[in-house]
């Protein structure tokens, strides 16, 4: 893999990203807002940036012309299909064969078999509630995006975000396929590594159409499963 695109570049996940992925030598296309792409001034002549909305079409196919990796972030920002009318774009203009990455929280489930703690179901409740109210956030809308992705036979991998925090890099976090599940307990990772697991999972076909929920290797669930595992 020698090209890839970051959709969103310029959010805090975005910047990790695009920073993992010249670490591995990836020759990168960033896209993000018109009004952010001073956040990315610290990445100048070093990677391309194309200005533009996430899910304006002749914008992402021109970003991901020639990559073999697109890494996109799902914002449910906005009332106007934002983030579906994001993952679409990337769906229908990517390369054929290209790895898909995208990134959500752990609030989207791939099989329905996932068991959230209560604290969890009550914050997307009040999320749901205030997004209809305030038309500022739009959470179905990003769970259209994940069920057109999971439906889509493109060479998909959706991470689901645990709980975020910043920090030095503590290493690539650990995974599963179901919340509830004990390793996942701490519901705690570095935004740092969050990033590095996404660019990671470029070149780790195991993940194709998987939608790992992760958590940070250093913390106590994950520890505690280590030791368990041997
Ligand atoms: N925050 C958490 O605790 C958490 C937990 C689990 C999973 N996640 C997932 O992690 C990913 C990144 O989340 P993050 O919290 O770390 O955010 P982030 O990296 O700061 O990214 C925010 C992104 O949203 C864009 N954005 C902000 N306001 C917008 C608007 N009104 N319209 C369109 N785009 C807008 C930003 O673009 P600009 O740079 O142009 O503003 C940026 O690309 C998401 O997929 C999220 O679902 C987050």
């Amino acid at each position: 893999m020698k090209k890839i695109c970051i959709v969103g570049a310029s959010g805090k996940l975005g910047q990790y990203m695009v920073q993992h992925a010249l670490d591995r030598g990836y020759e990168v296309v960033g896209v993000c807002r018109e009004r952010s792409v001073g956040k990315l001034d610290g990445f100048k002549g070093r990677i391309a940036v194309i200005p533009g909305a996430t899910n304006d079409r002749e914008v992402i196919k021109r970003a991901v012309e020639g990559c073999d990796g697109v890494l996109t972030v799902l914002v449910p920002w906005g009332a106007h299909q934002y983030s579906s009318g994001t993952a679409q774009a990337v769906l229908d203009c990517a390369y054929p064969g290209a790895r898909l990455i995208f990134s959500c929280g752990w609030h989207i489930t791939l099989d329905g078999k996932d068991v959230y703690p209560q604290s969890l179901k009550r914050e997307e409740k009040l999320a749901r509630w205030l997004g209809r109210l305030t038309r500022i956030v739009d959470i179905d809308d990003q769970v259209e995006a994940c069920r057109r992705i999971f439906a889509s036979e493109t060479r998909w991998t959706v991470v689901r975000g645990s709980d975020l925090e910043e920090g030095e890099s503590q290493g690539l976090p650990v995974w599963s396929r179901h919340v509830g599940d004990p390793i996942l307990e701490s519901n705690m990772t570095r935004r740092v590594d969050y990033a590095l697991f996404m660019v990671a999972a470029l070149e780790n076909d195991e993940l194709v159409h998987e939608a790992p929920a992760i958590v940070g290797c250093r913390t106590p669930s994950a520890i505690a499963h280590a030791a368990e595992s041997g």
